[in-house]
């Protein structure tokens, strides 16, 4: 297993390309099955949960071409509906493909994704969704089985869950009338779905508001998409840039898609620019504490709220952090006391108390993003080397994330285990 070693202190200036949105790619990913021709989505990261995807639609019988960030998957050959525990269990994400299989072939098998460290992330939601639309849902030997042609009804979702907004309405494109989704979640990643629906003949209105109609088609047909620029990766570039005292441009950043985040950014001390080209942000002088609480889109996004934290070890003044989204996304927080950072935790509130400054030290990424926030404090830290070991957590969610980071001036190499 791959090691990333981090000597910090430095200031990272410069501009750095923001790729395809991972939690939009994935879900666009599963939607193609949807399609009765060969689709073609450009802007494709080049990140382990893609190649999972890839290879799980692969298993269904589509035929799937990758190469650079240009992908074409022809599901016109998929001859079978069931998607095997051994390739879900490495990506919840992959349940996504639920909706639109029962979509197309009115049969599916999937298995259940389990949990995963951030939480126990049922799926419930999604479940009641494809009822409501008139599925037959059992669970069998940890698969749920769903069957059934579709009708369109109004269904509330009980949290506006990102995939199980997805899941909904992906089905909902192949149901026959009138679908309203309530209470759905508002993420970008769900408008630019719908957008890449809607160009393969869905009748979709209303993504991005919490009201989504869908009137149901008889089929589907092939298109091509560009997948929209991560925010997340943005956003966690753009954290670096402060928590470095530096000044970074996210390339095809959208300011639209991290409203709340950029806010706070600014409470933290940064001078945030709206460019053509992307956002750039520039440390002022020095990093000030702030309070947040992440919430659903256009709330502070839960997939920063770890890189955020990271940053604000070293602010001035205590920051009162709440996670409302998971129930246990404080998995960097060991990690970033073992580096001198003073936090304590009260449920689902880190109260994170600045301290001067953080240091290197041997540490261990454990999900994603808890990952990414300690490459951040790696990065922050005045003095001694950040080790960060199980690296494969990172490439889940960010490509090559040391060859970019170096190229902003970082002191940062990745070294065999
Ligand atoms: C998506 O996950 C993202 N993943 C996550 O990003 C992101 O953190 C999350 O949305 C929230 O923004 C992808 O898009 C691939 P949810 P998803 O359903 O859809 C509960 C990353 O780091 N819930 O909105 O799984 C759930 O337990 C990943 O890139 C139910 O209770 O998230 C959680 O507490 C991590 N029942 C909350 O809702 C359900 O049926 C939000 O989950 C579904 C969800």
């Amino acid at each position: 297993m791959d090691k990333i070693l981090i000597r910090g202190g430095k200031p990272l200036k410069g501009s750095v390309q923001v790729r395809g949105a991972k939690n939009a790619a994935l879900p666009l990913m599963a939607a193609t099955i949807l399609a009765e021709q060969a689709c073609t989505l450009h802007n494709i990261p080049c990140l382990h949960d893609v190649f999972t995807m890839d290879k799980l639609l692969t298993s269904f019988g589509a035929k799937v071409e990758f190469t650079g960030r240009y992908m074409t998957i022809d599901p016109s050959s998929i001859d079978t509906q069931v998607a095997s525990y051994d390739l879900v269990r490495k990506m919840r994400a992959s349940f996504f493909v639920l909706g639109p299989m029962l979509g197309r072939f009115g049969t599916a098998k999937v298995s259940l994704p389990g949990g995963c460290a951030i939480g126990t992330r049922p799926v419930d939601i999604h479940l009641k969704g494809l009822e409501a639309l008139g599925a037959k849902i059992a669970i069998e030997d940890g698969y749920v089985i769903a069957t059934g042609q579709l009708t369109g009804a109004n269904y509330s979702l009980d949290f506006p869950s990102v995939g199980a907004t997805e899941n909904i309405m992906m089905a909902a494109t192949r149901a026959k009338g009138l679908t309203r989704i309530s209470n759905a979640a508002r993420e970008p990643e769900i408008v630019d779905l719908a957008h890449f629906l809607n160009a393969m003949g869905a009748q979709i209105s209303g993504a991005g508001t919490d009201m989504i109609t869908v009137v149901g088609v008889d089929a589907l047909s092939g298109t091509e998409h560009t997948v929209m620029p991560d925010r997340i990766e943005a956003g966690t570039f753009l954290v670096a840039a402060l928590a470095t005292h530096g000044d970074i441009t996210a390339l095809d950043a959208n300011p639209d898609h991290l409203p709340n985040f950029l806010d706070k950014l600014r409470d933290a001390g940064a001078e945030v620019e709206i460019l053509s080209s992307g956002i750039r942000v520039k440390a002022k002088n020095g990093v000030k504490a702030v309070d947040f609480t992440t919430q659903p889109f256009p709330g502070f996004p839960t997939d920063l709220q770890a890189q955020m934290m990271s940053m604000l070890c070293v602010a001035e003044g205590t920051s009162v952090i709440r996670e409302s989204v998971f129930e246990n996304r404080f998995m960097q927080v060991a990690e970033l006391v073992r580096m001198g950072a003073s936090i304590a935790l009260d449920g689902n509130s880190a109260i994170v108390k600045g301290v001067p400054q953080i240091a290197g030290a041997p540490v261990m990424a454990s999900d994603l993003r808890a990952s990414a926030a300690l490459v951040v404090a790696g990065l922050a830290a005045s003095k001694g080397e950040t080790s960060i070991a199980r690296v494969y957590h990172i490439d889940r969610g960010y490509e090559r994330i040391e060859e970019r980071l170096a190229s902003l001036g970082a002191d940062i190499e990745r070294v065999q285990e």
